[in-house]
């Protein structure tokens, strides 16, 4: 992390160090710390940004009822990928017409158990999966979904899921053969990517695709959803929604007639949670300062392992009290809590001196983090506790 980002989270996180102590104080470490507000603040963000557009949060990016119930207080729709999460939704009273099954690849089984929930809108990426819609509820309506390559990402979901643009229209002939409506396009630039371009490309080769199959097959693509990949700033400052917002509406002009969709997850949540750790013990190995944590890559950082996404680690005494001058930071290693030598958060990390018992704090915790964790060497999952700083 360069100094200018580190001073900026210092400055950013100061105000919440008390309310942190407190609650370390009452619950102990490791502890995620969830602020709804901030879901409420990055979805308002998004719809300032993505003028028009009808957003579903990607449930699976963390789908903790606070999150769920802020989001579905605000309006928001969802996107869901497995039956748990359709029915996880249902518990909480979310309508089903707010959401949308967006996984590619299903069982008929889990076809069946959206619908009955009443779940109208699904996604395809192949010639089999349209084919399962045969015989099915003829108001189902289906987007194809497109693959758009994006090395810049750091998920690119286009190798695992996306027709090619060049066979979407025989998959568009496989949609209308099975008997269930074409609705249009979706595509997901990849996650985490730092780049906007992605979005300027992918967004205008879906536009040309419409007017390919209007002309060719005489079929009107009413829906165009841009998936997710929205990126966030951990370590590294990213491009932000209002540049990703400014080329989706440079591409689409003022006069479109879509309906335009958006699945988030990430840029939803990842503010919303922090996690606080604290050292457990510190050794010196081959002249290098080893310090310990009790959470790692097996739980809440997961996201360092799956997603080689890097959240940024500060002491939480550097954000405690009025003192704005940055200590003295040396570059450590900070481990996890278990046995396995790949279980290492960061390697030649600056940290100020820490002691055993200290806590370290590490804000946008929020996407793909518990929701990825695993109980490696029996270690019990970090707790959740809601919570906003007053
Ligand atoms: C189909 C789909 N939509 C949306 C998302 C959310 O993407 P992000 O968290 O990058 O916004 C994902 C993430 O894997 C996805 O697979």
């Amino acid at each position: 992390m360069n100094p200018q980002r580190r001073s900026q989270l210092r400055r950013e996180l100061r105000g919440r160090a008390g309310h942190w102590r407190e609650l370390v104080a009452a619950y102990g470490t490791p502890l995620l710390v969830l602020d709804p507000y901030r879901v409420a603040a990055q979805y308002s963000l998004l719809t300032e940004h993505l003028r028009g557009f009808r957003l579903h949060y990607a449930v699976k990016a963390l789908p903790h009822p606070a999150v769920l119930t802020v989001l579905a207080a605000s309006g928001s729709g969802f996107d869901v990928a497995t039956g748990a999460e359709v029915d996880l939704l249902g518990r909480l009273g979310v309508p089903a017409a707010r959401c949308i099954y967006t996984h590619p690849v299903k069982k008929p089984a889990d076809i069946d158990h959206a619908h009955a929930a009443g779940i109208r809108t699904f996604v395809v990426d192949n010639p089999i999966e349209a084919q399962k819609f045969v015989g099915r509820d003829p108001e189902i309506e289906i987007l194809v979904r497109l693959a758009f390559p994006n090395p810049s990402a750091k998920s690119d979901l286009s190798t695992k899921f996306g027709t090619d643009p060049t066979d979407a229209e025989l998959l568009v002939k496989h949609v209308l053969a099975a008997g269930v409506r074409f609705a249009g396009f979706s595509f997901h630039v990849g996650s985490q990517g730092s780049s906007v371009t992605p979005y300027r490309d992918a967004l205008r080769a879906t536009l040309e695709l419409t007017r390919h199959v209007e002309r060719t097959l005489g079929v009107q693509a009413t829906t165009i959803d841009v998936g997710g990949g929205f990126p966030v700033s951990y370590r590294d400052e990213m491009p932000s929604i209002g540049a990703v917002g400014a080329v989706i509406d440079q591409v689409l002009g003022n006069h479109h007639s879509f309906r335009m969709l958006a699945e988030p997850g990430r840029f939803v949540v990842a503010d919303c949670m922090t996690l606080l750790s604290s050292v457990v013990g510190s050794a010196t190995r081959a002249g290098r300062t080893w310090h310990y944590l009790d959470d790692g890559l097996y739980g809440s950082y997961s996201n360092v392992m799956t997603e080689d996404v890097h959240p940024p680690i500060l002491a939480l005494s550097e954000v405690d009290g009025d003192d704005v001058a940055m200590p003295t930071l040396e570059p450590v290693t900070l481990a996890g809590p278990t046995c396995d030598s790949a279980d290492v958060v960061a390697a030649d990390y600056p940290m100020p001196r820490l002691a055993v018992g200290d806590v370290v704090v590490s804000p946008t915790m929020g996407a793909y983090t518990s929701v990825t964790a695993s109980r490696f060497n029996g270690i019990a999952e970090t707790p959740i506790v809601v919570s906003s700083a007053r």
